[in-house]
């Protein structure tokens, strides 16, 4: 019963502590740091175990460095969405509302009112600058799978993000890199029979920077839940 209440409130302050950083130290995470969050992360749950997921991870900040320095040439050069899976079309109701209030959220802290275009815009363009963190992982799955390989995909990326947040390890999953994913499959040598996921920014997090003081709400459990 111990242990079992040991788990619990190890879980509950993972869960609550972990947000989305985007300010990282320049300090590199060790390798056996790395290899033990994607250890973790490699327990999570995958339709028949097939863990169709793969990661590239730039290991050092010399990978980390040439890769930012690629994207943020080719992001500033082709601002047309290039990804593998359809981005949604648009949000609506209560989804563009919780959108809203996060977008929102973020450029309070940041002190970028809603019609400073141009500070919003460079704010977004941070997603390839990987908000200055010292390693991303790019995440894929097999094309052939269709989309219970992506469901998969979005367990292993919530096992890394905990993982990485019990090691200390702050983290940004980045939709943003998957806008340009052709790009960056070409880049890293991955075949076209992946699809990229996601981008998954991490390191240790520049606490005082303003844009890692807000953090985003949830809402109640009854608009997410039906007991019958
Ligand atoms: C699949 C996925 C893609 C995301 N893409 C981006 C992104 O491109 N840029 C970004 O700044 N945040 C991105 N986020 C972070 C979300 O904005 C964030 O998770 C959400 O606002 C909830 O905040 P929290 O993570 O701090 O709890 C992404 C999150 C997920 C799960």
């Amino acid at each position: 019963m111990k242990s079992q209440c040991a788990d619990l409130s190890a879980l509950d302050r993972l869960t609550a502590s972990r947000y989305t950083s985007r300010a990282y130290q320049s300090r590199t995470v060790d390798h056996e740091t790395i290899r033990s969050i994607v250890s973790m992360a490699s327990r999570s749950a995958s339709w028949c175990n097939v863990q169709p997921w793969k990661l590239v991870i730039t290991a050092n900040e010399e990978s980390t460095a040439h890769f930012r320095q690629a994207l943020v040439d080719h992001a500033a050069n082709s601002s047309a969405i290039d990804s593998d899976l359809p981005f949604p079309p648009g949000y609506q109701g209560v989804h563009a509302q919780r959108r809203r209030s996060a977008g929102l959220a973020l450029y309070t802290a940041l002190g970028i009112t809603r019609e400073d275009t141009e500070r919003r815009a460079s704010q977004a363009f941070e997603n390839y600058q990987l908000f200055g963190a010292p390693h991303v992982a790019i995440v894929t799955v097999p094309a052939c799978l269709g989309s219970y390989a992506l469901v998969d995909a979005g367990g292993l990326v919530a096992y890394f993000l905990l993982s990485a947040q019990a090691h200390g390890v702050a983290s940004t999953p980045q939709a943003a890199l998957a806008r340009h994913a052709r790009f960056v499959r070409s880049y890293f040598d991955i075949p076209d029979t992946e699809h990229m996921v996601c981008g998954i920014s991490f390191g240790y997090a520049e606490d005082s920077h303003p844009v890692n003081q807000f953090r985003t709400s949830r809402a109640p459990m009854d608009e997410l839940v039906r007991f019958v």
